[in-house]
């Protein structure tokens, strides 16, 4: 079959051969359809990603839209390695396979799955977040993020308040639902100052996509903000802006802030697929949206490496 193969760490995605999966007895096969071109995409295809062994070669993808053999349309995730999901054909387990709404195309439902799934996940399974509740989301601008504004208000969500360094990705949000937003730069006793006030008039969930400078931040204000003794969850999702932060043991001496962190492996996999199932259901039904562009999959070495910070790429399959 053809698919989108890394040899080494590092490398771009080749478009080549690559021997067909059999599925086991617990698997299915599925046709692919659409495949989206996440972070966690990257991640996994440099080899940098906690969830992989590291071996190579591997065919990139995490998740998509396929048929099954009996022509169901499905979602699925985390495909058998070193198979993946950007290749004519992917074997993943019946856990890891979801039913799509059809009011959903394909390409859109690929691109929101992953993106989507980071906020859902951390307000229903983590932060056991409740219909009324404020959430402040931390790095919104991006794929992620645009969806967790949409989702946190489907799911109830009094207030949110995004933040960015993007200031037109950053006003973009209020027509998708942020009641506030907040510029990040660089003078950090502003920003500071500027959380503060905003946890003095009540935050119950922080959903942090950035984690360095502005997390750091955002801890010491909650802390410093917040009523002694109110609860505050925040969790911890994406590394963008860093992987580490140093955080004042005052910070959690001072506050009620439960620290806690959404994802492979905070998550079990089925539960995650049960997740996304129910997302893909709620954007059919509320028509969450991101920018996406659809690209053929035998370019995938060129569209690899453009950016894609504006739109999500997802990659298409020929039907067979
Ligand atoms: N744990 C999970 O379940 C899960 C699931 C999905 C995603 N994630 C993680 O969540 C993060 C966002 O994912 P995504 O799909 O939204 O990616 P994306 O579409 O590529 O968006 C990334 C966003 O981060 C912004 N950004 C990058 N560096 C920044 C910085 N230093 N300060 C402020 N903003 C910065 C970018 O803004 P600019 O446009 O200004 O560059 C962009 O808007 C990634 O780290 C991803 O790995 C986690």
């Amino acid at each position: 079959m053809k698919a989108a193969v890394v040899q080494a760490a590092g490398q771009r995605p080749v478009y080549s051969d690559f021997a067909e999966p059999t599925a086991a007895s617990d698997e299915s096969r599925i046709a692919v359809v659409a495949a989206a071109l996440s972070p966690l995409v990257r991640a996994r295809a440099a080899g940098a990603h906690y969830s992989v062994s590291g071996a190579f070669p591997v065919v990139v993808g995490v998740d998509g839209v396929g048929r099954l053999d009996d022509g169901r349309r499905i979602y699925f995730m985390l495909p058998r390695a070193p198979w993946g999901a950007m290749a004519e054909f992917a074997v993943a387990p019946a856990a890891q396979i979801a039913p799509l709404p059809d009011g959903l195309d394909d390409v859109t439902a690929a691109a929101i799955a992953n993106p989507g799934m980071s906020s859902w996940a951390a307000l229903k399974e983590r932060a056991k977040f409740k219909a009324g509740e404020t959430v402040l989301i931390n790095g919104a601008t991006g794929s992620a993020g645009r969806l967790a504004v949409q989702i946190a208000k489907h799911l109830g969500a009094k207030r949110v308040i995004a933040t960015g360094r993007n200031a037109e990705a950053l006003r973009a949000l209020a027509a998708l639902g942020a009641d506030a937003t907040i510029a990040l730069g660089d003078d950090e006793a502003a920003l500071e100052d500027r959380f503060r006030s905003q946890f003095a008039e009540g935050i119950d969930v922080v959903v942090d996509y950035l984690w360095g400078a502005s997390a750091e931040r955002l801890l010491v204000a909650a802390a410093k903000g917040l009523p002694d003794g109110a609860p505050l969850r925040f969790v911890q999702v994406g590394s963008a802006s860093g992987a580490n932060i140093t955080l004042p043991s005052a910070v959690l001496r001072s506050s009620a802030i439960a620290l806690m962190g959404s994802g492979l492996g905070s998550v079990p996999r089925d539960k995650l697929a049960a997740d996304i199932g129910e997302l893909l259901q709620a954007a059919a039904a509320r028509g969450f949206a991101i920018p996406v562009r659809a690209v053929p999959l035998p370019d995938v070495e060129r569209a690899w490496g453009e950016s894609d910070s504006a739109a999500r790429t997802v990659f298409t399959v020929d039907a067979r």
